[in-house]
């Protein structure tokens, strides 16, 4: 093996390169034993240090994987075509260091708690549980949650209230769906919001109206001059400028609500996470007859593990769980089961409390990395924070040059937050970093920011 020693990069990252470029090529595949540190370094030469370290990163990043005891080998799922030329979907970009939004860390999900909780659950569910279930999620975890929801997120929930989901995007399919069967065919969304909403939104048939946003949040008042059946709000911390829905908005919207029979669809991803200020309680708290609410264990937990809920309004809630029941029948049983067992022995409780605490250190060291020229919103709750730019061209030039450093961030153009792309902006996403790598993405970030 010859190792790229030149660009300045180093030993470590040259080695680095040299094995992704042998596995992307599919010269080493799948199960290859790479040899052992020393004597890789002994052959080229080199301090083992430097191959271990070498060896580590690319485990972290998933192109290898290491056994105590039995070495490093090619990870399965690492080479393209590599188990014997059938044809394999593309590896998805690998970052070395993720700070794209709305990610959690990955590094902290609770799998030791998890693992028990699932073994319970596995022990105690009756017969029932290993058949087809109610649509609307097992009588189990929607009493732990109404429970959870009432004392920490302030909403007033009972569990024949909440249907179990897998996430929040199901849930807006679902009320999507519903809102269309029963003749709403204009929905408001956020100016700045996800795409990806907006997409499920007009898959559903409903056509968008867009309300502006600014540092009190969505700009409600708007609503009383466009004919809508519903609107799409994050009202907790509007994604992705970070701004919380005044209190005299909060009444504006639902008394429009009120008046017009409209729906208010409360999508609270990431509420857990407050830093500064007290808590805002959810708007289903307000008025649970006109608020769909949606929340999601996504970036409390993991978006691997596909758990959320939603709360709906009485007159709605039949044809949601139609809607549910014709999607996938119901959320998988045993996973549903073992977050009622998190919920009720505390352990989710506990979970938050420590990530909302690793977070918040987190922010703190972001913020202080981040040039104080430059202006950040959104530090008072939430996973991220948004760098807005005057120049679209300026968004594109730090996303390419944090790409070039395995840097990955998030973008309003490039993320398709604006419709049409009027804002530029950075979005940088703390949390996504396994905690082996975090100090070293926010070298990195304050390198390539630092450099514009
Ligand atoms: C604004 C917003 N809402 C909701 C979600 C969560 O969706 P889900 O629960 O389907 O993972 C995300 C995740 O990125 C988000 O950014």
């Amino acid at each position: 093996m010859d190792i790229d020693r030149g660009g300045g990069r180093g030993l470590r990252a040259g080695l680095e390169e040299t094995l992704r470029e042998a596995i992307r090529s599919g010269r080493l595949v799948a199960g290859t034993r790479l040899p052992p540190s020393r004597a890789l370094a002994r052959d080229l030469g080199i301090s083992r240090g430097t191959v271990v370290q070498a060896y580590g990163q690319l485990v972290a990043e998933g192109w290898l994987s290491g056994q105590r005891g039995s070495g490093t080998v090619v990870a399965r799922t690492a080479a393209p075509g590599s188990s014997g030329g059938e044809r394999r979907e593309a590896m998805p970009t690998r970052w070395r260091f993720d700070m794209r939004p709305g990610r959690p860390d990955p590094s902290s999900f609770p799998r030791g708690e998890w693992l028990r909780a699932l073994k319970q659950a596995f022990a105690i569910a009756p017969d029932d549980a290993f058949g087809y279930g109610s649509p609307q999620g097992r009588l189990e975890l929607r009493t732990e949650l109404a429970s959870y929801l009432a004392r920490a997120r302030g909403l007033r929930v009972t569990a024949g209230d909440l249907l179990v989901t897998t996430g929040f995007t199901q849930s807006l399919v679902l009320m999507a769906r519903t809102l269309a069967a029963t003749g709403v065919r204009r929905v408001a969304v956020e100016a700045q919001s996800m795409a990806l909403h907006r997409e499920i939104l007009r898959a559903a048939g409903h056509e968008l109206v867009a309300i502006g946003v600014d540092a009190d949040g969505a700009r409600t008042h708007e609503l009383e001059s466009i004919d809508a059946g519903a609107v799409l709000l994050t009202p907790n911390r509007q994604h992705p400028t970070g701004a919380t829905l005044s209190a005299a908005r909060r009444l504006q919207l639902l008394r429009w609500a009120r008046s017009r029979g409209a729906i208010v669809i409360e999508d609270d991803y990431d509420g857990e996470f407050r830093y500064d200020g007290r808590p805002i309680g959810p708007l289903q708290g307000l008025d649970p007859g006109v608020v769909a609410y949606g929340g999601t264990t996504s970036k409390t937990l993991a978006p691997g593990v596909r758990l959320g809920w939603l709360a709906v309004p009485g007159d709605l809630r039949e044809a949601v769980m139609a809607e549910k029941r014709r999607a996938d029948w119901h959320a998988g049983a045993l996973d549903q089961l073992a977050f009622a067992e998190l919920l009720r022995t505390n352990k989710y409780d506990g979970h938050v409390r420590r990530m909302r605490l690793h977070y918040q250190r987190r922010r703190d060291a972001v913020l202080a990395a981040v040039h104080p020229g430059l202006r950040v919103l959104g530090g008072a709750a939430g996973l991220n924070l948004l760098i807005p730019l005057e120049d679209p061209l300026q968004e594109a030039a730090i996303l390419s040059a944090a790409r070039l450093e395995g840097l990955g961030l998030g973008g309003l153009i490039a993320d398709g937050f604006c419709e049409p792309p009027d804002s530029a902006g950075v979005i940088v996403g703390y949390a996504a970093a396994p905690r082996h790598a975090f100090d070293r993405a926010v070298e990195t970030l304050a390198s390539v920011l630092g450099r514009q």
